[in-house]
């Protein structure tokens, strides 16, 4: 492997079609801009195929293989096979079937463990099967170091614990966890582990392989692709499960047993794109990979060191301003935080915030980010909830030098 040239935010953006205006996103863990290699993709198949799968005529049969691969690249996001991953429409979604298909094999009794700090898409769907006589316990972040504390869960399994669910990575406090010493106490307790990987996903590799958690769920429309969630399941927990899709569909057809509806084609083809774009980000850094795994490492490598160059420096201005509190670790270190960035100001609602940021081109947001439940818990200064600053890498420094500039401005 050759070395590698010192990141090209340039070149990144040109890969981005909805980075040609003079606005500064920094709403990307709400939703990451698409990335040209996917667009390219949605184009070409609604340009050529229009057909449906699984007819015999060849441009039924093309289509279907540009299906496949799709699901493949995606696999291959998170190093899994193809037949343990589900692709639905959202990651709500893939929470709720994933709820649905463990059901039957929950007892009354039986209880399940989620946190407070999650999106509420991996709480509420399990929530729901209290009514099934489930008991939910809450695994709740500490309010003094705003995170999970590994000592604060080992009370709450015991061996009627089915399943623990919790995030990699919150989507409010960017703080990512220890997951995979989150799901070797799980399991070690004899407890599934389902982790939402929404907030960490478009920061760092996935390797599910390497984490082990029995599923994984990611938006892929917050990882540069399409507005599709990804829901992974180990195979033999997949083909365990119960079908929810048509009686007729056999328990052992993974993953289509649990579409309850086929897959948005187009969008599906087209998750080939954001392989293609890592690799490319690779190669255009000089690196040379022996495979397409060892090329997303790197891509995200180069990822992680430039989101780290951006997130330095409002961490620090937000850190030298006594009238603004971090929501999360004060830190820039990128083994304990992504750039997702939670802050509040003393005196100004965050609504005002996000407005005054608007004026300089600067795209934030306020609230609670669906993290209903734990931000509920939080002693926050305003009703309206945190303002947060979410950063992708095809953020420039250009851009965060505005923000800080206009951030100045508010007091
Ligand atoms: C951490 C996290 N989990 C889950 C979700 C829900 O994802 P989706 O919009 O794909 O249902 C979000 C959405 O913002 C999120 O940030």
């Amino acid at each position: 492997m050759s070395g590698p040239r010192s990141f090209d935010v340039d070149f990144v953006r040109e890969q981005f079609p909805a980075l040609r205006d003079d606005w500064a996103l920094f709403d990307n863990a709400g939703g990451s801009v698409v990335c040209q290699q996917v667009i390219g993709r949605v184009t070409a198949y609604l340009e050529t195929y229009g057909v449906q799968l699984g007819a015999s005529y060849p441009r039924s049969v093309e289509a279907a293989e540009l299906v496949r691969l799709g699901r493949k690249a995606a696999a291959d996001l998170v190093n899994a096979d193809i037949n343990e991953v589900v692709i639905t429409g959202s990651t709500t979604m893939s929470a709720y079937v994933l709820a649905q298909a463990l059901a039957p094999s929950l007892q009354p009794g039986d209880n399940i463990v989620v946190t407070d700090i999650d999106h509420e898409a991996n709480i509420g769907a399990w929530r729901r099967l209290e009514s099934r006589g489930v008991e939910i316990r809450e695994w709740r972040h500490n309010l003094d170091s705003l995170t999970l504390e590994l000592d604060e869960l080992t009370p709450l399994l015991d061996d009627r614990t089915k399943l623990l669910t919790f995030s990699h990575c919150p989507n409010v406090t960017g703080t990512i966890h220890d997951a995979k010493g989150i799901v070797r106490v799980a399991q070690d307790a004899g407890a599934q582990v389902c982790v939402d990987g929404v907030a960490f996903a478009p920061h760092r590799r996935v390797d599910v392989r390497d984490l082990g958690a029995d599923y994984y769920m990611v938006s892929l429309y917050k990882v540069f692709g399409p507005h599709q969630g990804l829901l992974f399941g180990k195979h033999e927990r997949l083909r365990d499960a119960a079908g929810q899709n048509h009686y007729f569909i056999g328990e052992d057809e993974v993953p289509y047993k649990l579409q309850p509806g086929n897959v948005n084609h187009e969008l599906t083809a087209s998750l080939a794109g954001i392989v293609d774009y890592l690799e490319t980000l690779a190669s255009h850094h000089g690196l040379e990979c022996r495979s397409s795994q060892e090329a997303m490492t790197a891509a995200f490598d180069l990822i992680a060191s430039h989101e780290s160059t951006l997130v330095a420096p409002l961490i620090d201005y937000l850190q030298r301003r006594d009238d603004i509190r971090i929501i999360g670790r004060p830190t820039s270190d990128a083994s304990a935080r992504v750039a997702t960035v939670a802050f509040e100001l003393e005196g100004k609602p965050s609504t005002e915030v996000v407005t005054l940021l608007q004026e300089h081109r600067v795209a934030a947001r306020f609230g609670d980010f669906y993290a209903r439940r734990g931000v509920a818990r939080m002693p926050l200064a305003h009703a309206d909830g945190m303002v947060r600053v979410s950063m992708a890498h095809y953020n420039h420094p250009e851009e965060v030098a505005r923000l800080l500039e206009a951030l100045d401005g508010i007091r």
